[in-house]
């Protein structure tokens, strides 16, 4: 089977338009798949102002750009001829911000004639990882993935293509929240992740000892809650003691940033590894995917890829290119590929936003 699929996403601040070459006639029987064409507008310059992403504005910067970005994708002279296919996000998100792309992918599936399919967002970030040529070739089920974005924490069982069980996940901030939240405590604004961890770079992690929630439950899941509660109480001793000069717009002395940084990353990534391990050793897997936007984390790739060297050293370990890592629509069509490959496709007409779908239900 050898086709393109047009992929949309603006379930969040990213509005995203990618085209896909895939073919599944290859000589070893693994997929060869090409990003012909990937746009990515982030809307973060727009919601930073407000300390966090709006809806309703994330929803009206869509439009413009969903027609934009569409147009400059396809050939000018046929457009409906340049895909094959076409896949969308339908959840989970923001409702109005989901309803953007689905109208547009349901407008051109209808001028053209040509296949839709709806697809699970946190599907797209899994299949973000198959995006890297040689991660195909290790794609061996069962695959472990473990999710972690601005709105999810899970712990993912693969079994097949479509095949999911959720077999851990957060019962109150996700991963990319505690690390947006401690942002927004330490004045450093959103999105906090890539702020966090360019300061610990500098910092010594065992600086502050911030605790581990849940570490030691005997669940899989996670917590991040209590992380800042324990920063919030460390910003206010911090203030007390003094040494802010007048004039500064952060909370706290400048000095204090790279432990304090180092030491929320050290707490957060510590869970996630310690968790993702026993998971991988309570199902056994034979593949280890990191995904989702905190996957973009250098520290925690790290960290993970030396732990299960060390513990699981049969098992692969998957990553998606740092810059597939957040929201884009490449992941979108990649998910929509696996589903087209299997021939689920959706009615245009029924198709609508789910904005509080999960895996494995
Ligand atoms: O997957 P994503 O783009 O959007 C959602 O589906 O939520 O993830 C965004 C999240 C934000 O919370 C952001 O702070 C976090 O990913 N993030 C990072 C890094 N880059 C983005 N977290 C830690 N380290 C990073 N380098
Ligand atoms: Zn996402």
């Amino acid at each position: 089977m050898k086709f393109t699929i047009l992929g949309i996403e603006t379930s969040c601040d990213e509005t995203s338009i990618a085209l896909l070459d895939v073919n599944t006639e290859t000589e070893t029987g693994v997929p060869s798949v090409h990003i012909k064409e990937h746009i990515v507008s982030s809307q973060i310059d727009i919601h930073a102002k407000y300390g966090g992403v709006i809806p309703e504005v994330a929803a009206r910067s869509h439009v413009p750009e969903t027609v934009s970005l569409i147009t400059s994708v396809l050939k000018k002279n046929d457009p409906l001829s340049t895909f094959d296919a076409i896949a969308v996000t339908k959840g989970p998100g923001l409702a109005t911000a989901l309803r953007v792309g689905i109208q547009a992918a349901q407008t051109l599936a209808w001028t053209s004639g040509k296949p839709l399919v709806g697809v699970n967002h946190l599907e797209g970030h899994i299949a973000s990882a198959w995006l890297v040529p040689e991660n195909r070739e290790r794609w061996v089920f069962p695959v472990l993935a473990l999710l972690v974005s601005g709105g999810h924490t899970e712990l993912v069982l693969m079994k097949d293509y479509g095949d999911y069980e959720v077999i851990g996940t957060t019962r109150d901030d996700a991963a990319g929240e505690a690390f947006d939240k401690s942002a927004k405590l330490l004045g450093l604004g959103y999105p906090g992740g890539p702020k966090i961890s360019k300061l610990a770079l500098e910092g010594n992690d065992q600086a502050f000892n911030f605790p581990r929630p849940m570490i030691h439950d005997v669940s899989l899941d996670f917590s991040f809650s209590g992380l800042k509660t324990a920063i919030r109480q460390e910003v206010e001793r911090i203030k007390k003691n003094g040494g802010l000069q007048e004039e500064s717009q952060y909370p706290i002395p400048d000095t204090q940033y790279p432990d304090l940084c180092a030491s929320i990353q050290r707490a957060i990534i510590d869970v996630l590894v310690y968790k993702t391990i026993k998971a991988a050793k309570t199902y056994p897997v034979k593949t280890i995917a990191l995904v989702g936007g905190v996957s973009a984390n250098k520290q925690l790739r790290e960290d993970l890829a030396d732990t299960i060297k060390r513990e699981l050293p049969s098992v692969h370990f998957l990553k998606p290119d740092p810059s597939l890592s957040t929201d884009n629509a490449a992941m979108i069509a990649a998910a929509g590929a696996w589903h087209v490959i299997k021939g689920e496709l959706d009615h245009w007409e029924e198709l609508d936003a789910e904005p509080e779908l999960d895996l494995g239900l």
